[in-house]
């Protein structure tokens, strides 16, 4: 339980997470009183310290709460609900409230409801209803800021600021007028003159020369294929839309307060329209909201990669899960409750990747409204239940595990992730729909992991120096300035795998001629002539017995070796792998995807030969490791329900029980092990 009468104010030194790990990892979650009853309150704030929640996300729907009419403002409720968190020893990670418009805003504003791509508009009675770009909804969303923030800004139980929530979840495409303004407003900065932005779309095509300003519109919904160009603007300008509003609300908050911003990123497989690395600059914190995917073949090891990808946003400093559940979800088709032990091993798993706390949605599951079927950490049925239990036990784990606060995953390896490549790679016109792009990087990630490879997830326009191995899966869109970067990796000496569809375009979407892999050709000294996707279900064979599926196309070497040809399908006899030395490093390009274990084998040959430490592996065992200057910790979550032995030698961080020589993990279990150094 936590001590109470304790919540001096945070001094904010060092990093914001440091403040806050002092007595634990964080462990919190949203909590919306406001759905409840004044009476529940009470009760609320002692079972938060029986489970030791220490950081509460309040206000994050709040708009209609505390300013229900047009000029009519009540902070009464939220007054009581932080001063009532800070007399328990809670502290607040406060809303801005600005997340979605209330009745009264709409209804005086119809102009800021978001319109699809087919023209039509979205109606008010779900959330986040209003258009990115409205500047009537950044007005309203700047008073609503400057008063919360004004109020709040010096007291004591105040530990962050959470603008907005989950920005673009819902609106980030918008085709309104406004949108239609503004749009033309960042062309025009990107492009100065109508002639440029002519040829950056190649408008020659199909008729679509501009000669003015004004024809300039959102990529509507059309009769046939867009303009590429366009589309993918439309994705960039999106997404600085949506980093707009934080900005926006950043700036207000911070000329009143000194306490960390953020808000929270949705780094998952099912939203793809923000380019987190050009928000993650912006972040005091940078914090994720994950939740699993039921719908994908591999839930499991999609959190991991998004974990890892986060870990890349917070360029390898620790960050903070802001939201994920304890049990379902309600908006998957089938919403799975977790298995036995599922909960602590999803939560081992994010803190093993690097973050410092986990925060739940939500506090209480709700009674109603259209998430009254989502999990919590309190559950309708109460605190007599294994859901509760399981809970109380994250609570104890994120305590017992406060030293390693601050310590950091080592990765010798990195993938490469780039939004860019997503948005181009996937829009209309393409090669092959089954080359989608993070299934690409994901298989690029997971066989990493099947090799016992700790893997960084960075931008494409990261610095790769310290890396040894660097998978460049499906980097369909490449600036020169990256290539090079590349290139000179592998020339001092690294490894780079690059994989089939990279390479192909430029920033304006334009084919780099000449064959493909375009912006690698050089490097890997091939030439491919021309694309040669496999069928639905079609797979290939190759001369060293693997198969590969989805891609294969016709190359041919110019200065590399051949590692392995196609026997079969569209390319027989063609090279499918190829390897060239360059300079003191090794560059590979992988022309189909390998079935999973031949990938594993090829990324753990790699491995070997770059001297990169690994892991040990064992199938459906997460391995991962954290470690800071003094200290080195190693995670071993079975996801199993077999008992597995693990190699390791130092203290259970748990129950600090001494390991010689082997863990021994029950199938389910998690144990966290401090090395002997
Ligand atoms: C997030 C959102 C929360 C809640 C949660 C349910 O997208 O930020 O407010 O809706 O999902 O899973």
């Amino acid at each position: 339980m936590l001590a109470v009468d304790h919540l001096a104010p945070l001094t904010h030194e060092g990093t914001p997470l440091d403040a806050l790990t002092r007595e634990g990892l964080v462990f919190g979650c949203d909590y919306n009183p406001e759905q409840w009853d004044r009476a529940v309150w009470d009760e609320d704030m002692r079972l938060m310290r029986e489970a030791g929640v220490g950081l509460v996300a309040v206000n994050i729907f709040g708009w209609s709460w505390i300013n229900p009419d047009r000029g009519v403002w009540d902070f009464a409720e939220l007054d009581e609900v932080i001063d009532l968190a800070h007399s328990h020893g809670i502290r607040v990670n406060l809303g801005t409230a600005t997340a979605s418009p209330a009745p009264w805003v709409t209804t005086r504003h119809p102009e800021i409801l978001p319109v699809a791509e087919d023209g039509t508009r979205r109606f008010p009675g779900g959330r986040q209803g209003y258009c990115p770009s409205s500047p009537v909804f950044r007005a309203y969303a700047a008073e609503l800021s400057r008063r919360v923030v004004e109020r709040y800004a010096d007291h004591p139980a105040l530990a962050m600021w959470h603008v907005s929530n989950e920005l673009g979840c819902h609106n980030a495409l918008c085709y309104c007028d406004a949108s239609a303004v503004a749009f033309r407003e960042w062309l025009r900065a990107r492009y100065g003159s109508i002639a440029e932005l002519n040829t950056a779309w190649g408008t020659s095509f199909w008729s679509q020369r501009y000669s003015a300003w004004d024809q300039i519109l959102p990529p509507l919904a059309a009769l046939s294929l867009r303009n590429p160009g366009q589309l993918l603007d439309f994705q960039r300008f999106s997404s600085d839309q949506q980093l707009e509003l934080y900005r926006a609300e950043a700036r207000i908050v911070r000329a009143h307060s000194t306490a960390p911003v953020t808000t929270n990123f949705m780094v998952t497989a099912h939203i793809r329209a923000l380019d987190y690395f050009s928000w993650a600059g912006e972040m005091d914190v940078i914090a994720n909201d994950h939740y699993l995917d039921r719908r994908l073949p591999d839930p499991i090891a999609e959190l991991s990669f998004a974990a890892d990808l986060t870990r890349g946003l917070a360029a390898g400093t620790p960050w903070l899960l802001m939201e994920t559940s304890t049990g379902a979800v309600n908006w998957q088709p089938h919403n799975l409750a977790k298995g036995e032990g599922e909960l602590l091993r999803n939560v081992v798993s994010h803190v093993a990747r690097g973050a410092d706390g986990i925060c739940f949605f939500q506090w209480r599951a709700s009674a109603q409204g259209a998430e009254k079927f989502h999990s919590a950490l309190l559950p309708h049925a109460g605190t007599d239940t294994a859901q509760w239990r399981s809970v109380l036990e994250v609570g104890r784990t994120l305590r017992a595990l406060q030293p390693l606060a601050g310590t950091r995953v080592a990765s010798d390896a990195a993938v490469l992730f780039d939004w860019e490549s997503w948005w181009s790679l996937e829009n209309e016109g393409r090669p092959s729909d089954d080359v989608r792009y993070l299934d690409q990087v994901h298989a690029a990630h997971a066989a990493l992991a099947a090799a016992g490879v700790s893997t960084d997830v960075v931008s494409a326009r990261a610095d790769l120096s310290a890396y040894r191995l660097v998978v460049v899966p499906a980097l369909h869109l490449v600036r020169d300035a990256d290539a090079d970067r590349i290139a000179r990796f592998v020339e001092a000496g690294g490894t780079a795998i690059i994989t089939f569809a990279s390479g192909i375009v430029d920033e304006q979407d334009r084919v780099r001629l000449g064959g493909y892999p375009g912006a690698f050709r050089d490097l890997l000294g091939i030439v491919s002539e021309e694309f040669a996707p496999l069928g639905p279900g079609q797979s290939v064979t190759l001369d060293d017995g693997t198969t590969g599926t989805v891609w294969s196309e016709r190359l041919r070497t110019v200065d590399a070796e051949v590692a392995a040809r196609f026997i079969d399908g569209p390319a027989a006899g063609l090279p499918a792998r190829t390897r060239r030395t360059v300079g003191a490093g090794t560059a590979w390009y992988l022309a189909t995807l390998p079935d999973a274990s031949a990938y594993r084998d090829l990324l753990s040959d790699a491995a070997e030969a770059a001297g990169i430490r690994r892991n040990p592996v064992a199938p459906g065992v997460e391995v991962v490791r954290r470690a800071g200057s003094d200290r080195s910790f190693i995670f071993i979550v079975n996801h199993t329900t077999d008992t597995v032995e693990i190699a390791a030698h130092g203290r259970d961080a748990i129950t600090g029980v001494a390991i010689d020589g082997t863990a021994v993990v029950a199938g389910g279990a998690v144990r966290i092990i401090e090395e002997a150094s």
